[in-house]
């Protein structure tokens, strides 16, 4: 893969080139000055383009003090290996790649094609940053969930800018102000930042989304939940393949009319992937707004939640504001830069550093995000064979309830072979169990049978609580565990003053030991948790 950083078998540090972002809007930078530091310790040699963060006030003396060496964007294009970027690379950008050289940035592959054909054709590796796997061991790679954080902070911030008033209420002496009324629709990464936002404002905020699941979550942030009521639709109680109707559409709609009314703020986030935006907000609700309220469009790039939206500009309709920039990311520059450099070092982490340097096709989030390798274009990536699924309703909106029943049982089929697999085990296990306790029975004195049989038990029961509770529940999990050490550093303490039986004494030391390493352990979690949310 990178033969050119070898030489006669002495390594030599692979080239790592930051260019400028070369449309003028881009504000961003791929890694942030604090990042270089990781991507040296990672063996890298860090080239940045002259004044590449400068509109993300990253000055390039910081780069030089966090040990980059400053280069033109000829050095970049020409000498390094592996070239870090935000957005798509240009036709002229391609046009100076190399064979074998690797790019690393979003990508879009989905809308991209021409260029994917491209850099096929030049033989540069791509990774797309946008094509990570949304899966547990990728998360810290996952640049769309940290950017939409961002764009949903950012959403109310351009609200609060836009709207005259607080949005907490306040009782002076010159009248009392009433609080901003917050609608947010869709609670995926965006709108449930954009709740924590307008609630950290001290708005009133109120939560939609098709996925009931989303519930409990807005409701954790202090808004509210809006439900719909299906039997005033009449759609009777339903389940979801009726939710997902073009009557639960109406009555979403209707749903968003009453709640035009009262609010002044609308944030939307509705998207259903690989589709266009599904128009909520129509001109006739925009009209019944009070005048100075604010819409911002998320979804305005792929068309727009509200029917007024024009993607890129603030419109203004009737005295209200609609918002449909689709660069909010790109409006915290410094900090969409430095999350998105940590996701780029975690990428060249998973990629092995630059000592163990490899694009490993059987990595599934190499493989995920690899778009063109060898010549090739290897987009869209071969579907994992036991794909994480969560559930998201909203990925079966409008779809025939069959087509949603057919999917339903082809999965709970796929589920079967592992389930039977640990039920064959746990079966095999309690048999060898109960064996061994009647071979114990049988030879050895009744004291140590019982002492045995307790034993055994207590693994089991220990086995069932550890591997059978939900992570949410790990944190009230490890007081129970803590208190079970309590017990079981006293059982210790009491053999250790039993000096007539030396054995006991060695067993309750190693059981002292072990109880309090887990005691211990717990508290440094639990001291770890909480800074995390100490302000
Ligand atoms: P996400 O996929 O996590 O969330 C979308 C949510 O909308 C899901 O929870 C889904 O269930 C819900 N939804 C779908 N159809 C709905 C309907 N008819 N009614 C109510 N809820 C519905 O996406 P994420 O990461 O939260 O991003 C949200 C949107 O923001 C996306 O469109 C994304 O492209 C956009 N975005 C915009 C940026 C900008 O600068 N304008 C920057 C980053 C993201």
């Amino acid at each position: 893969m990178r033969s050119d950083t070898y030489e006669a078998g002495l390594q030599i540090a692979m080239k790592l080139g930051i260019p400028r972002e070369v449309r003028s809007e881009e504000r961003r930078v791929a890694v942030a000055p604090r990042t270089v530091e990781r991507l040296r310790k990672l063996g890298f040699d860090v080239q940045v383009e002259a004044g590449a963060g400068a509109q993300a006030n990253c000055s390039d003396a910081k780069y030089i003090e966090a040990g980059a060496a400053i280069v033109s964007a000829a050095d970049i294009w020409q000498q390094c290996d592996v070239v870090l970027k935000v957005e798509p690379p240009s036709d002229t950008e391609i046009a100076s790649m190399r064979q074998g050289q690797i790019l690393l940035g979003m990508i879009w592959p989905a809308n991209n094609e021409p260029a994917l054909a491209r850099l096929a054709a030049a033989g540069v590796t791509a990774i797309a940053m946008d094509c990570v796997p949304r899966i547990s061991r990728a998360q810290k790679l996952d640049v769309l969930s940290a950017l939409a954080n961002i764009a949903g902070y950012r959403s109310i911030i351009e609200a609060a800018h836009l709207f005259g008033r607080f949005f907490a209420g306040q009782m002076t002496a010159a009248g009392r102000v009433e609080p901003a009324k917050v609608l947010v629709i869709g609670g995926g990464v965006a709108g449930l930042s954009a709740m924590t936002a307008a609630r950290g404002l001290g708005a009133i905020v109120r939560g939609f989304d098709t996925r009931l699941a989303v519930k409990e979550q807005v409701e954790s942030l202090g808004a509210d939940f809006l439900v719909l009521n299906f039997e005033e639709s009449g759609e009777g109680e339903g389940g979801y393949a009726k939710v997902m109707s073009e009557a639960f559409l109406e009555a979403e709609m209707k749903l968003f009319a009453e709640q035009a009314i009262e609010v002044d703020i609308i944030i939307t986030t509705a998207m259903i992937p690989g589709r266009d935006a599904p128009v909520l907000i129509t001109a006739g609700m925009v009209e019944t707004m009070k005048e100075g309220s604010v819409i911002v469009d998320l979804a305005a790039e792929r068309g727009g939640n509200c029917a007024l939206t024009v993607a890129g500009e603030v419109v203004e309709h009737h005295g209200v504001s609609i918002v449909g920039y689709t660069d909010l990311p790109g409006r915290m520059p410094g900090l969409s830069s430095r999350l998105y450099g940590n996701a780029i070092a975690a990428m060249l982490e998973e990629m092995g550093g630059n000592e163990d340097f490899d694009i490993d096709l059987d990595n599934e989030i190499i493989r995920g995000a690899l778009v063109t390798h060898g010549g090739e274009v290897m987009w869209p990536p071969p579907k994992p064979d036991d794909p994480i699924i969560a559930p998201d309703y909203s990925k079966d909106f409008g779809k025939r309830p069959e087509d949603a029943e057919e999917e339903d049982s082809a999965l709970s089929t796929a589920k079967i072979p592992s389930g039977l697999l640990r039920s064959v085990a746990t079966g095999i296990g309690a048999i060898a169990t109960v064996g061994l306790l009647i071979v114990i029975g049988l030879w050895a004195p009744a004291s140590f049978a019982t002492h045995f049989t307790v034993f055994i038990l207590a693994c089991f029961v220990g086995w069932q609580v550890v591997w059978s509770v939900a992570p949410a529940l790990h944190t009230p999990l490890m007081s129970v565990t803590n208190a079970i050490s309590g017990i079981i550093i006293l059982g210790g303490l009491l053999h250790l003053s039993d000096t007539s039986a030396m054995s006991a004494v060695v067993l309750g030391v190693i059981a002292v030991f072990f109880a309090t390493i887990n005691i211990v352990g717990g508290f440094l979690v639990t001291r770890r948790m909480l800074a995390m949310f100490r302000r």
